[in-house]
């Protein structure tokens, strides 16, 4: 969510723009860029997305240093004057920044009388380090630094110095260097386009990157050295109808075979055997795709383990007063690494003395840096908003860390995880015989867009597959949608049956097929319309009929035609798939 970059390098405007357009997916409602004139600081911005931006920008001079950013709006509507850089009263200093300063009414009062031209926190910062300049801009931004509260990534350009300075805390910041330049920006997987060479900024950072290179320090302003590692070079190109999101759900087969891989090439678990029997509450933390995958994975693994597996979504767990000790295990699950809600979980899990263990896409990650463990899901760069690829394999790479659990534990027998191993190579050709009926599915969604209701049901593990066949569809369609247990429905929710409501209904059980199929006839006798996908048909519902598979990985396999069912669905009704309104990727604000 808001997406900076900075560079110091021939051409620096345009390859700002260039980066902007690759961190679209971090926000898109507004935009801008700072670039460094031999006396001034000029600034350009736009409310729309980065082409309304490349358009306000055709024909502007380059310059070597530049800033950027690209916003989704917590404080302030979405308009120009909100959007970022801001300059300070003397036009000395440009900032842009991603997160919240917390206090920012109670800094802005410390001001006095002065004129804000937006209504965001973030421009208080550049009206600070005006207030504050003591001829020295790194001291300056370690004073203001210690003033600020909640969250931030910040750049900053100041007049007549060829550098970029930067504060970092909690949000994410990299900075990166190679033959051409130096640069900054909230993901390594974006700078790894330009740099070389890559570091994390630590946690409670400030950072001055130069032609000189860079220089990192503490808040007291002490120096740290920068961990520099070579970056996975990540592509980011579109499918051919121009969509993210088609692409990254038929690249899932070849992903699940990565997370496989990657559990086994990472040396699966790690746990000691000490350490796995001691634990009495297993937590699967994390947000919205991300809290859908712990679920899954632990309506899956119940029956395996003799401890509570508990899902619970990350910004209730921080303020809810679950348990955590030396026997609580949490595995926090994010596919960015950067969700805010999900890094104070870990923090809040690791100070209570419980072990953390990061199920992400991304190593390098804030939630890799919180946490004790890291498995890798290796579902490659995701960049439609719209979380897919990332939920298969986070499945597939928490099944076999939590059978693995079940092995050391005693629950589990080291031949049924190896006929776990050998079941999970079956379910990549599984999805990919469900990828060949997306002409099926794209057929059904014709009338699901007709639909002004979707309601999706499952029992026992088809439950979290409703959850985010129901998450998927809304988010992207803006259909209303919600899950429910099956059997739940004629608790209340029968009264909304009628004819422009659809009914999917998910069935991976065949112990559970008869259960399905009378909620089915309940939702059709009263006029809605249902969908069954399951390996079996339903009398009453039109059938998208998959593959039957072990029950433990069917989750993997059924939750594909629902990927399927709210792209095209939303495709249909004429929705930008790929950036949703009002939503970005990596929530980075609590
Ligand atoms: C939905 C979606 C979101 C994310 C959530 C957590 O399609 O993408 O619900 O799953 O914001 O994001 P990560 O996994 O990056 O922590």
């Amino acid at each position: 969510m808001c997406g900076i970059f900075g560079a110091i390098c021939d051409g620096a405007v345009s390859n700002t723009l260039k980066a902007l357009k690759l961190l679209e997916y971090r926000g898109y409602d507004s935009a801008g860029i700072a670039a460094l004139r031999n006396d001034k600081i000029d600034v350009y911005k736009t409310e729309g997305r980065i082409a309304a931006l490349q358009e306000l920008m055709r024909g502007v001079p380059e310059s070597d240093v530049a800033i950027g950013h690209t916003r989704w709006a917590t404080h302030g509507s979405v308009c120009t004057a909100n959007a970022h850089p801001f300059l300070s009263p003397d036009k000395k200093f440009a900032v842009v920044h991603n997160g919240i300063i917390e206090n920012h009414l109670q800094l802005k009062r410390e001001l006095g009388n002065v004129r804000f031209t937006s209504q965001t926190d973030s421009e208080t910062v550049a009206y600070l380090l005006e207030k504050y300049f003591d001829g020295d801009v790194m001291r300056t931004l370690l004073t203001v630094a210690r003033k600020l509260q909640g969250s931030f990534a910040i750049a900053v350009l100041a007049l007549c110095e060829r550098k970029i300075y930067a504060l970092r805390s909690k949000s994410p910041l990299v900075v990166g260097t190679s033959a051409d330049g130096v640069f900054l920006c909230s993901d390594v997987r974006c700078i790894s386009r330009w740099a070389s060479r890559v570091a994390v900024c630590p946690d409670g950072s400030a950072v001055e990157i130069s032609a000189d290179g860079v220089r990192i320090f503490d808040f007291s302003g002490a120096p740290i050295q920068p961990d520099f590692f070579v970056p996975e070079r990540a592509e980011q190109a579109a499918g051919a109808n121009g969509d993210f999101m088609l692409k990254e759900i038929f690249e899932i087969p070849h992903r699940l075979r990565l997370a496989k891989q990657g559990y086994v090439n990472g040396g699966g678990l790690r746990l000691s055997v000490a350490e796995a029997r001691r634990f009495r509450r297993v937590y699967l933390i994390g947000c919205g795709t991300a809290h859908n995958s712990g679920l899954q994975a632990a309506s899956s693994a119940r029956r395996l383990l003799d401890v509570d597996l508990l899902p619970v979504v990350a910004s209730e767990f921080i303020y809810g007063d679950y348990p955590v000790g030396a026997d609580a295990l949490a595995f926090l699950i994010s596919q960015s690494g950067e969700t805010a809600d999900t890094v104070r979980a870990a923090e809040r899990v690791a100070s209570l003395g419980g072990v953390t263990y990061a199920v992400t896409n991304t190593s390098e990650s804030s939630l890799a840096f919180a946490c004790k463990y890291t498995a890798n899901i290796c579902a490659g760069g995701e960049y439609a908003v719209a979380s897919t690829k990332a939920y298969n394999c986070q499945l597939m790479t928490l099944a076999l860390l939590l059978s693995e659990l079940g092995v050391l534990r005693g629950s589990v027998t080291a031949q049924s995880h190896a006929e776990l191993l050998r079941n999970s190579d079956a379910v990549p050709d599984a999805v990919a015989q469900v990828l060949d009926k997306s002409a099926d599915v794209a057929r059904l969604a014709e009338e699901v867009a007709r639909c002004k209701a979707v309601f999706f049901i499952g029992r026992t593990t088809d439950y979290p597959t409703a959850c985010e066949g129901s998450l998927k569809l809304k988010e992207i369609s803006y259909i209303h949608s919600e899950a429910y247990p099956a059997g739940e429905l004629k608790h209340g929710t029968l009264a909304l049956m009628e004819s422009d409501v659809c009914v999917v209904a998910v069935s991976t059980d065949p112990a559970l097929k008869g259960k399905t199929a009378s909620s089915v006839t309940e939702v059709t006798a009263r006029g809605a319309r249902a969908l069954s996908v399951a390996p079996y048909t339903f009398p009453d519902a039109t059938p998208l009929v998959i593959p039957q598979t072990d029950p433990f990985v069917a989750a993997m396999v059924s939750v594909v035609p629902l990927q399927l069912l709210a792209y095209y669905t939303a495709k249909r009704l004429g929705r930008d798939v790929d950036k949703p309104r009002h939503l970005a990727k990596s929530v980075t604000v609590e």
